[in-house]
Order: structure tokens, then sequence, then C-alpha cells
């Protein structure tokens, strides 16, 4: 038998007298305990997951109570937890194991990776806990661990360190104790090992640790690295009688799809296209609008015009100016609005 890693062996000891041994989770072999507590814990915190996994199983006591329920019921009882396609996947892995499994949670990693909503880290930890199969786990906390220990550079997120994580990850699990093992990563990551401000004073790994040494724990994992963002710039125009602004509803895709907004393009085209006649224009300060993907500087436009004006286009909404930032409008034009009005006053 290989002699595991002085890192496996110091970990399962600290498991077992410094880890948690009480969560809701722990002290079963119920496979389908084990997977509920696995997808609730894979975006959300132990103490946000706690009420919400007690009321499920309450609700849903096993696999076939959950396979048999409404889905709006399961959306009902995730509320509030977020990323939602984790409830559907959840109920759809319910029915299929109902269907395909004869209601029992099949017992490989292999296997269970291949259910819905279950990823290759679920699927080991399930594989460790429920049924004590030998599966590497590697989530964001375990790939913390190993990056800062091992002293792997590299964003954890790209293919090849990826690779180089799992492969290290296999390499490092324990021919016996897999459920203290397992446990053990989590809980070094979760209150040990943490993002911020690591507790390298309390840590059983410290001794061998590269990121300790070198006093990189600030540094590793490395973070994505940041593309630059284009920038656009756009010009809003705001035609106003006096009372009303005149918006446009957005086509139901792209950019602020569905929303009103007021008529973007060069004043002259757009006044044109509108069939508008103005009688002032002015333009206002540009300001800059971040999104996830580029940076916006919007340039507005106050073009007046006269009242009772018509506007044949479809699409056009005149509305109140005192109503118009609170009419459905996205945050950056509801701030612009507010200036005009504030102006108006
Ligand atoms: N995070 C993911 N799985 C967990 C578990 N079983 N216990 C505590 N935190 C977790």
């Amino acid at each position: 038998m290989a002699v595991p890693h002085s890192f496996t062996t110091r970990l399962i000891a600290w498991q077992k007298v410094a880890g948690r041994h009480d969560l809701p989770w722990q002290n079963t072999r119920d496979p389908y305990r084990i997977w509920l507590s696995e997808i609730m814990l894979q975006q959300t915190q132990v103490a946000t997951v706690i009420p919400y996994y007690q009321r499920f199983l309450a609700s849903f006591p096993d696999v076939a109570a959950l396979a048999a329920a409404p889905i709006e019921a399961v959306i009902e009882h995730w509320a509030g937890l977020g990323y939602y396609a984790r409830a559907r996947n959840l109920h759809r892995c319910a029915q299929q194991i109902v269907a395909v499994h004869a209601g029992k949670f099949p017992k490989t990693s292999e296997q269970l990776v291949e259910l819905p909503g279950i990823g290759r880290s679920t699927a080991a930890a399930v594989a460790a806990f429920a049924f004590g199969q030998r599966a590497a786990i590697l989530d964001g906390n375990v790939k913390r661990v190993l990056c800062r220990h091992f002293g792997i550079d590299g964003f954890p997120g790209v293919a090849p360190v990826d690779r180089a994580l799992w492969q290290l990850a296999e390499s490092l699990l324990p021919e016996t104790d897999i459920e203290a093992y397992t446990q053990g990563l989590m809980d070094l990551g979760a209150t040990l090992c943490t993002r911020g401000r690591p507790r390298c004073g309390y840590c059983p790994l410290a001794a061998e640790c590269v990121a300790c040494r070198d006093g990189r724990q600030g540094e590793l994992p490395q973070a994505k690295p940041r593309k630059a963002v284009p920038e656009r710039s756009s010009s809003f125009v705001l035609i106003s009688d006096g009372q009303r602004l005149l918006l446009e509803r957005r086509p139901p895709s792209g950019l602020w799809g569905g929303l009103l907004v007021p008529p973007e393009g060069e004043p002259a085209g757009v006044l044109a296209r509108l069939g508008l006649q103005v009688t002032g224009q002015r333009e206002l300060a540009p300001f800059k609008h971040v999104f996830t993907h580029f940076r916006l500087t919007l340039q507005p436009v106050l073009c007046e015009v006269a009242t009772n004006q018509v506007c044949a286009e479809p699409g056009l909404e005149w509305v109140e100016i005192a109503k118009a930032a609170d009419a459905g409008v996205p945050t950056p034009i509801r701030k612009l609005i507010r200036q005009v009005a504030s102006a108006a006053d």
C-alpha cells in the first residue's frame, strides 16, 4: 500500500479532533440527505443552508417524495437560496433516480456524475460520505487549499491548472478514512484556509505550506486575469415637452431588453426618425456606467419640443417627468432622469 502524503495523514488527524462533526447532514449515510446538502452547499454558506435544509427535508423526506412533488413546491422551498437552476436540476435528478434507478441512489461517483446537477466534485462528495467511496472532491475551497499548500501558480479556472489540480487531488486520497479526509478538506477551507485572513497559526498543515512559507497567502490561488473592458459611447436624447419625457421601449433581447429608455442615437437622426421639431437643445454632462462586459459613456442631450406633438412610432411613450425615473428604466437612465427632473423643478 502506498504511503499516504503527510498532507493526507495530518488532515485526517486534525479533522477527527478539530473538524466539524455536528452539521445536520453529518452522522448519516442517507445518500438523499447528503446529496441534498451538497447541492445546497454548492454556492451557499453553511449557516444559510441549515434552515433551508431542514424545511426541505420536513416537506420532502425522501427521494420519492421529492420526485412526486410539483416543481413549483420545490422552487418555493428554494426561494431565497438563489441559483434556481439547482432546484430544477434537483427535481429532475430525483425523478431520474426514481425512474431509472428504482428510487435508489447509484453508489459510484462515475454513475452519480451522470445525473442532472451533479458535477464531478459533488459526485465524489456524495460517493465518499454516503458509500465510503474513494473519490476526489475539488470545489472552490479545496482549490484554494491545494494552490496555497503546494504553491500552484496560474488561475485555477483554466484547463491546464484545473487538470493539474484534479490530478493532485486524486494523488492525495487516503486508502482509509475517506470521510474524515473529505470533510477535513472542506473544514480546513471553510474555517482556517479562508480567502481573506487565513488563520495559519491554527493550521495543521502550515509547516509544509508553500504559501505560508513564502507569505503568498494573498496571491494564491491566482485571480482570474482581467481582460481590458471595451469602451463604448452613445447619445441618449431626452425629449421633453416641459411636462413629460419621451421614452422608447427596447426590443426584448439585447442591452436593457424590454425596458423604457430615452431614444438612443445622434440627436439629428433621432429627431428626424421621430418627425419632431425642437425648440431648444443642449448637451448635459456625460457619465459612465460599467456593465459586466463593457463600459458605456452616456452622452445625454436634452431637447425641448412643443407640447402635443404626436409620435406615431411604435414603442414610444410620453411619461410624466416626475414619474419617469420609476417607470421601469435601467439604473443609469434613472440617475439621468432624476438629474433632468431636479433641473426642471
Ligand atoms: N460544503 C460543501 N459540502 C459541505 C459539507 N458536507 N459540509 C460542510 N460544508 C460543505
